[in-house]
């Protein structure tokens, strides 16, 4: 496996009712749509990976998850969002093909999935635990290259209602990842929007909602009309990665892509 190809999905904020929409989008219409458009294209991946708000504090929402993606053939790489059930979501998702938390290997990379939650509170907290098993899924990685998931951001969005509600403790996390040298990306989901920067030689990655996504570099809540969204990775044997984010056009019943870029 030269090349390793994940289709990343997040934030879909799904519930029972399948017409129930969260800031004017259908969640579920949305979800599907966005799977249905990723199958078009490059499809199969090597493996799904979803970063949280699987449901919107619904526990009924995770049946339609996984019906939607329990049935693809491919491994479903998935941590919970501050919107999720933790007890609902390992009952529900037991067993493959999905996967919750750990660390997943594909060719010459390591997938390492992290929860970020912080039980009752919209922002992210890594727990001591949580750190010394990421410490310890870089430091066992070998020669392969590490890919660090997770639902809260670790980085400033430049958004003041959003930065209050990031990962509580970004920089014993970002320590962390500073002790090794094999990160090569880090991605979350959480921010409804996309974003790309380098820090260190790490590509830093947040991913649109499939549902409605929020406006980059306010300072109070708002949201924006941009369409769902997903992006596509795909992490070379060099330690190399492209990736896109593939938006929807709802209207045109198309879809857009950004530009590619590598790092
Ligand atoms: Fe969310």
């Amino acid at each position: 496996m030269s090349v390793v190809r994940l289709t990343h999905f997040t934030d879909p904020h799904l519930y029972g009712d399948e017409t129930e929409a969260l800031r004017g989008v259908a969640t579920l219409p949305a979800l599907t749509a966005a799977l249905a458009r990723a199958q078009t294209h490059d499809w199969p991946p090597d493996a799904l990976l979803v970063t949280g708000d699987i449901v919107q504090d619904d526990p009924a929402g995770y049946p339609h998850f996984r019906r939607l993606f329990g049935a693809l053939g491919l491994p479903v790489l998935c941590i919970p969002g501050n919107h999720d059930e933790p007890e609902a979501m390992r009952r529900e998702l037991a067993g493959p093909p999905f996967v919750l938390g750990g660390h997943v290997d594909l060719g010459r990379w390591r997938i390492v999935l992290l929860d970020s939650c912080l039980p009752g509170s919209a922002s992210g907290r890594m727990s001591p635990e949580a750190l010394r098993g990421l410490d310890a899924a870089l430091g066992s990685a070998g020669k392969r290259h590490c890919m660090v998931c997770l639902h809260h951001h670790p980085v400033p969005m430049a958004s003041r209602w959003l930065d209050r509600v990031g990962l509580e403790n970004a920089p014993e996390f970002l320590a962390t990842l500073d002790r090794h040298q094999n990160v090569r990306v880090v991605v979350w989901g959480h921010v409804h929007q996309t974003y790309d920067a380098l820090r260190k030689g790490v590509r830093l990655l947040a991913t649109p909602s499939t549902c409605a996504q929020f406006l980059p570099n306010s300072d109070d809540f708002a949201v924006d009309p941009r369409p769902p969204a997903y992006r596509t990775l795909e992490l070379r044997a060099d330690g190399s990665l492209l990736t896109e984010v593939v938006w929807l056009d709802q209207r045109a019943g198309g879809s857009s892509r950004s530009a590619c870029s590598a790092a």
